[in-house]
């Protein structure tokens, strides 16, 4: 474990699970004046791209299934250091993700597009928010890469930490 801490504070590569959820295969053409007009292939594009400049490794999946999301941030355990995720309308409604994110205690950071908290009342609250770090919220696009750029930067203070005590 310290050894693992020691290579990521040198910057080894760490490796990040960014996972979309429900309808985000359908950016670009879905409400466009909400969500804007970058396709998925455009995000999946600009995080590949941030991810070179970190030094980082990421593997991104989209699925509208939420067991399939589940199984994806089970099988995170042993290969990634943390997680990405824009769970979309599932962000209101699974408690099952959320104790998946629970259960597996990886470092996750939320993203939306929009800022949900000034959309309507049921998208106010967010059963994933209590187990990620923090929450980016409104950004369109950037949204995501300001997550990403968040998750890295707190995974290399935790092993900076972790190295001194
Ligand atoms: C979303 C916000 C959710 O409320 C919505 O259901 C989505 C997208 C966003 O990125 O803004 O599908 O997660």
């Amino acid at each position: 474990m310290i050894l693992q801490s020691l290579s990521w504070g040198c910057h080894t590569l760490l490796s990040i699970l960014v996972l979309h959820g429900a309808n985000l295969n359908l950016l670009g053409r879905r409400e466009p004046g909400i969500y804007g007009h970058e396709t998925l292939k455009d995000i999946d594009a600009a995080l590949e791209q941030q991810a070179i400049e970190l030094q980082v490794k990421i593997s991104s999946f989209q699925s509208n299934h939420e067991g399939v999301l589940i199984d994806w941030i089970h099988a995170a355990w042993d290969q990634h250091q943390g997680i990405l995720i824009n769970p979309g309308a599932y962000t209101h409604t699974s408690i099952a993700i959320r104790d998946a994110i629970a259960a597996v205690a990886l470092p996750t950071v939320e993203v939306h597009l929009s800022n949900i908290h000034r959309r309507e009342a049921f998208r106010h609250h967010s059963y994933i928010a209590p187990v990620a770090i923090g929450q980016i919220s409104g950004f369109g696009a950037e949204s995501y890469s300001l997550g990403l750029q968040a998750l890295v930067h707190h995974l290399r203070q935790d092993a900076l930490r972790q190295d001194k005590a």
